[in-house]
């Protein structure tokens, strides 16, 4: 086949192509997104075929008996920081792509310099820079304390040459700092946009399945929060983290919104120092605040997140509104939902805040996913309303349903034992969360099957 070229538009902000141009994106709804894109037929035929990103590649393509296929586990390589090994499910696995976000500043090369230092005597690597000149990386890991680390580097934004050194050098891990700055001579789109960052990408996803190399991709956060040409990267690659952050704290929190070989919503903690990251291994205690004195609008709640209980404090601010429609704000929880949970109070708990704003942060940076904390939230609410504070030594979890019943939270046990090992001495929960007889927790234990309940207990 010649290399016969066609016209595609793109949009620049799903990824999603269309064979001609219009106003507004058939994916993603935007705007004005769609842009003139060149494609080689070849290539854009291979690309489409990677685009699924295969566990193993698809080498060979012959249909075989489940039971005939190897499922020895591939062993993992530690990445010598327990909980960075935490969020990819034990360690790298041969031939993974992983994609790792974050604003810029974070950490990021950091982090990945550590992990090269930590991986190379076990297994060949190799860091890609193209942001970076090599003496920027030098510099960093001479502060890390690394500064005679025999560690490959390569500075280059062409794909196909860095391809061709990594089939030259094979290493078993290749790090991409970043993959925004790389480009393929294989589209005439400019670099940075979203076909060139998804041809690139699908180019380093097959080489990574056809020879078992782990590749770590580092991609920027755009302003929308999310990885620029994101969703066209998720899916490619066999796992996303997000590296989060409290602006001005120097602890720093690793996601796992997908993984492929471990669990998702896994979380690592670090904070970042003179040296480098560290880890943080017992992180339970830094989401709290830990005032001298109660204070209203404030309630400690355990978050389960990935496989590790966790305690953080919610905080709500509920004060008269100065404006016709009240404002509802919310930080690290789902603004829907606290909407949804204000008007379960007025209906169950016969308490209006139609009138009143309502502000509501959870501590630290910490993110909370799971309705498990519907019911702090809400009693913050309340406490900051009726300005009373609540005990110090109290934890609350607790899902709310719209008809004002408390639903059990998974992992209830586990939540307890977290609280009553920092301390906490009563807990309020579901009462299907109730523990066995048989169980023996040093925390008194107040079940509530619904909403009115809870609030009586107060
Ligand atoms: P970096 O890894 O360059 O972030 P990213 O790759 O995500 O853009 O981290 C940069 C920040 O981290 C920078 O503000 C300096 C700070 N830092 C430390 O505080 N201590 C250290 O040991 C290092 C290497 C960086
Ligand atoms: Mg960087």
């Amino acid at each position: 086949m010649g290399s016969r070229t066609k016209t595609q538009y793109v949009c620049q902000s799903c990824g999603s192509s269309s064979p001609k141009w219009v106003g507004q994106c058939p994916d993603c709804s935007a705007w004005n997104t769609l842009v003139e894109a060149r494609v080689d037929a070849s290539v854009a035929k291979a690309a489409a075929k990677s685009r699924g990103g295969g566990i193993s590649g698809t080498a060979g393509g012959r249909v075989q008996s489940l039971r005939e296929v190897d499922m020895r586990e591939t062993p993992r390589t530690t990445t010598g920081l327990s909980e960075m090994d935490r969020v990819l499910g034990g360690g790298i696995v041969p031939g993974a792509v992983i994609l790792i976000g974050g604003d810029p500043g974070i950490g990021k090369s950091t982090l990945l310099l550590q992990v090269l230092a930590s991986v190379q005597p076990h297994l060949k690597t190799l860091y890609v820079t193209g942001e970076e000149s090599l003496t920027q990386v030098h510099l960093r890991a001479h502060r890390l304390g690394l500064p005679e680390l025999d560690l490959p580097v390569l500075a280059e934004t062409g794909v196909e040459e860095i391809l061709a050194q990594i089939a030259q050098h094979r290493p078993g891990l290749v790090v991409i700092d970043s993959i925004q700055t790389l480009y393929t001579d294989a589209l005439d789109s400019a670099p940075g946009s979203v076909s060139q960052l998804r041809e690139c990408a699908a180019q380093l996803v097959r080489h990574a399945k056809a020879s078992h190399t782990a590749v770590i991709l580092v991609g920027h956060v755009t302003k929308e929060g999310a990885i620029a040409g994101p969703r066209v990267l998720e899916h490619m690659v066999d796992s996303v983290l997000y590296f989060e952050h409290d602006p001005g704290s120097r602890f720093r929190i690793i996601r796992a919104v997908k993984n492929r070989f471990g669990a998702v919503n896994e979380l690592g903690v670090f904070a970042m120092g003179d040296d480098g990251l560290k880890e943080v291994s017992n992180p339970s205690a830094l989401f709290l605040s830990r005032h001298e004195q109660p204070v209203p609008g404030s309630v400690v709640t355990v978050t389960r997140q990935g496989s590790r209980p966790l305690l953080v404090e919610v905080q709500a601010l509920v004060d008269r509104s100065l404006v016709g429609t009240p404002r509802r704000v919310t930080l690290g929880l789902e603004g829907n939902r606290l909407n949804m949970l204000l008007a379960v109070l007025h209906r169950h708990g016969g308490i209006p805040l139609g009138d009143q704003d309502v502000f509501a942060n959870v501590v630290g940076g910490m993110r909370i996913q799971e309705p498990a904390a519907d019911l702090p939230l809400l009693l913050a609410v309340l406490s900051s309303f009726r300005n009373r504070p609540m005990p110090n030594d109290l934890v609350v979890f607790g899902e709310l349903g719209l008809a004002g019943e408390v639903r059990p939270v998974a992992g209830g046990e586990e939540r307890l034992a977290e609280a009553a090992k920092h301390g906490f001495r009563r807990a309020i929960v579901p009462e299907a969360n109730k523990p066995r007889k048989s169980v023996k927790l040093d925390i008194e234990v107040i079940p509530v099957a619904r909403l009115e309940q809870a609030l009586a207990v107060l």
